[in-house]
């Protein structure tokens, strides 16, 4: 069976559209609900956060997505979308960290694992974890010879579970770079944060959150005691964030 999205996940966005056409003050193509909230009592980021993110800003002139855009089948070719998608932002910290295993929570049609993809070392490995499976999503951008080389593997296991993490638990540890962007429900990525909790991650391992000025995931940024650094003006216009794990 093909599947376009999950349907929960779907009635949500329209009931969100409904109340935002009603109250934002605003005419945009998208927008929701958030929070504006002080700084003050967060914690700084790491100098090697603050270099890792002014390095890759740098690099995103030179991130040239239109490959993976030419892929795209719906009408809005959303990789090659800036500003307001993190496509080219995740594009320019694989450039600029060169990690050799990244790990992507959240597959979906693929245009991040692609781009994952594209800006690793040719000797780095992108695992991507969905509980559906690429093929089954009509309009996915991937093709069966993207898997062919052994550089994306896509796993089909449920990290939120505890047999999914324990199976899973020595490829995170040895994780240099986590992308966390699956349900976003306020329960899901709470869930992911105190599993990673449990484990010893690398000692330069970034974790980056899609979505933390939504409002389910507000709380579950804010509560982050680590280094973080919130970089949404150059990544997802819902909020994208950046953790150093260990910084
Ligand atoms: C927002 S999409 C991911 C988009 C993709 N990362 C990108 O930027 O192109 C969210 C995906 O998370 C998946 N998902 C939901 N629950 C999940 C879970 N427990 N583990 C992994 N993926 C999950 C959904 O099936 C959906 O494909």
């Amino acid at each position: 069976m093909k599947t376009n999205y999950i349907p929960k996940t779907r009635i949500k966005i329209y009931l969100q559209k409904f109340f935002n056409k009603l109250f934002s003050p605003i005419d945009s193509p998208s927008s929701q609900l958030s929070i504006i909230s002080s700084l003050h009592d967060d914690v700084s980021p790491s100098p090697h956060l603050l270099d890792l993110s002014i390095t890759a800003i740098n690099e995103l002139k030179n991130i040239d997505l239109i490959d993976i855009a030419s892929r795209e089948k719906i009408e809005q070719k959303w990789v090659s979308v800036y500003p307001g998608e993190h496509y080219k932002l995740l594009g320019a910290l694989m450039k600029t960290m060169q990690p050799k295993v990244v790990i992507e929570i959240g597959t979906f049609l693929g245009q991040a694992s692609l781009v994952l993809k594209k800006y690793t070392p040719s000797n780095a490995v992108v695992h991507t974890f969905d509980i559906v499976k690429w093929d089954e999503f009509r309009d996915t951008c991937f093709m069966q010879s993207d898997f062919n080389d052994g550089k994306l593997v896509q796993h089909l296991d449920d990290l939120t579970t505890d047999s999914g993490f324990i199976k899973h638990k020595h490829l995170l540890m040895n994780a240099d770079f986590i992308f966390v962007d699956a349900l976003k429900d306020g329960i899901q990525e709470k869930i992911i944060l105190n599993k990673l909790e449990e484990i010893q991650l690398k000692q330069n391992c970034i974790v980056m959150f899609d979505d933390i000025r939504m409002w389910t995931m507000i709380k579950i940024w804010k509560d982050i005691k680590r280094p973080k650094m919130d970089l949404t003006s150059f990544g997802h216009w819902s909020g994208t964030g950046l953790i150093d794990w260990n910084g």
